[in-house]
């Protein structure tokens, strides 16, 4: 089926069976390896994209869903936001062995969107879909604090 997509502001015309999971698509047609595959059953939060700003779990978002979404993935998430996230992330040395750590990031902006002052709570509650091997939850609790203080 030819659809065409909107990724990280581009429009791209991609050639894929309708079920396919988007993360497929982003991997294997069109070498975007920012985002991860993890689990392929929605539970490690590694393949975590914006569909319209919402995170979603790009393993189990059928292609066909995603046209006519503003999709963005890490590679593209670019904002002020997005740019203090990166920033604490480095500060605080969050990541390990990295795997995890493009959802990670893609959760977190989504949540200072929504929120500018999460609590240690909200956090918990936002990122609790996005699992890590390495256990950099503390760490990744403290660039999120850091990342809106810097954004105050
Ligand atoms: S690879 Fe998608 S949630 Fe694990
Ligand atoms: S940093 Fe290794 S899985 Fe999260």
């Amino acid at each position: 089926m030819q659809m065409q997509l909107d990724i990280n502001g581009r429009k791209i015309a991609v050639d894929a069976p309708a079920d396919m999971p988007l993360l497929w698509v982003l991997r294997d047609q069109l070498g975007m390896t920012g985002t991860k595959f993890g689990c392929g059953m929605a539970q490690c939060g590694a393949c975590t994209v914006h569909l319209d700003g919402q995170p979603v779990r790009a393993c189990q978002t059928p292609v066909e869903s995603a046209v006519g979404a503003k999709i963005a993935t890490i590679e593209g998430v670019n904002d002020k936001i997005a740019a203090a996230i990166r920033a604490s992330w480095v500060k605080l040395d969050v990541p390990q062995c990295g795997y995890c750590q493009s959802g990670q990031i893609m959760s977190a902006v989504a949540l200072l969107r929504e929120n500018q002052k999460p609590s240690d709570e909200d956090i918990d509650a936002a990122m609790q879909g996005n699992l890590c091997r390495c256990a950099t939850y503390q760490r990744i609790r403290a660039a999120i604090h850091d990342a809106a203080k810097s954004l105050a």
